[in-house]
C-alpha cells in the first residue's frame, strides 16, 4: 500500500530524513520510535504534503500512485490520513462544518453523493459517542479551549468520520490519560476493522 524508497527531506536547507526505506502493506501497523527531534513527525508532514517540507531524494508510492506529485487534498482524497501530534485550533470554524466540508469534499472527489446535514449528524454522533466526546464539542471551534487529551480525541472522531485508507497517528497517545488512552486504542481498532 505505501512503499518508502531511499527518502532524503530536509526543512530551510537542513537534513532531517537521510535514507529511510519503509514498506507498509494493507491491514498491518506499524509503530515508529525514536527519540525527539529523530524526524517522526517530519515523516508524517512530508507524508501529508506539509508545505516547507522538501524531498531531495527518493520516492513514495501509495497504492501505486506517486504520492509526492500529488497536492496535500489529492493525498486526502487518495485515502491518506495525518492525525497531528499538536492538533492547530481553528477559531470561528465549528468542528461539525469542517468535518462535514472534509467528508463531502472526499466523497465528491469519489463521486459519492454529499451528506445532508442531519446524515452527516448522525455518523459525527455515533463517533463522538464512541470516543466519549460530548456532543457540544462538535458544535464548537475546532479544537479551540480542547484540553489536549480532548484534542487528540477529536482527531480521533475526525479519522472516523473520514474512514482513510491509510493513517498516521503522530503521538496521539500523548497527553492522554489512562482512561481515555484505553477509549482512543479501541477507537483506532474499531476503524481498523470498519468495513
Ligand atoms: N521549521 C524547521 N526549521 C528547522 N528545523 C526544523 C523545523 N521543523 C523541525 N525541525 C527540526 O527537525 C528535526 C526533526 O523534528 P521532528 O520531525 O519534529 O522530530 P520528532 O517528531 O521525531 O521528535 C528536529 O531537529 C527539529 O528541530
Ligand atoms: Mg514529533
Amino acid at each position: 500500500m505505501l512503499k518508502i524508497e531511499n527518502l532524503h527531506a530536509e526543512i530551510d536547507g537542513k537534513p532531517i530524513l537521510k535514507g529511510l526505506t519503509l514498506s507498509v502493506n494493507a491491514g498491518e501497523v506499524h509503530a515508529i520510535m525514536g527519540p525527539n527531534g529523530a524526524g517522526k513527525s517530519t515523516l508524517g508532514y512530508v507524508l501529508g504534503g506539509r508545505p516547507g517540507y522538501e524531498v531531495t531524494q527518493g520516492s513514495i508510492s501509495f497504492d501505486g500512485e506517486n504520492l509526492l506529485d500529488m497536492e496535500p487534498h489529492e493525498r486526502a482524497a487518495a485515502g491518506v490520513f495525518l492525525g497531528f501530534q499538536y492538533p492547530v485550533e481553528i477559531p470561528g470554524v465549528s468542528n461539525v462544518q469542517f468535518l462535514r466540508e472534509s467528508l463531502n469534499a472526499q466523497r465528491a472527489t469519489r463521486g459519492e453523493a454529499p451528506l445532508s446535514g442531519a446524515e452527516f449528524l448522525k455518523v459525527a454522533r455515533a463517533q463522538a459517542d464512541a470516543l466519549g466526546l460530548d456532543h457540544d464539542m462538535l458544535k464548537r471551534p475546532v479544537n479551540v479551549g480542547f484540553s489536549g487529551g480532548e484534542k487528540k480525541r477529536n482527531e480521533m472522531v475526525q479519522m472516523g468520520i473520514i474512514d482513510p485508507k491509510f493513517a498516521i497517528l503522530d503521538e496521539t497517545d500523548s497527553g492522554l490519560d489512562i482512561d481515555a488512552l484505553r477509549i482512543v486504542g479501541d477507537g483506532i481498532n474499531r476503524i481498523m476493522r470498519q468495513p
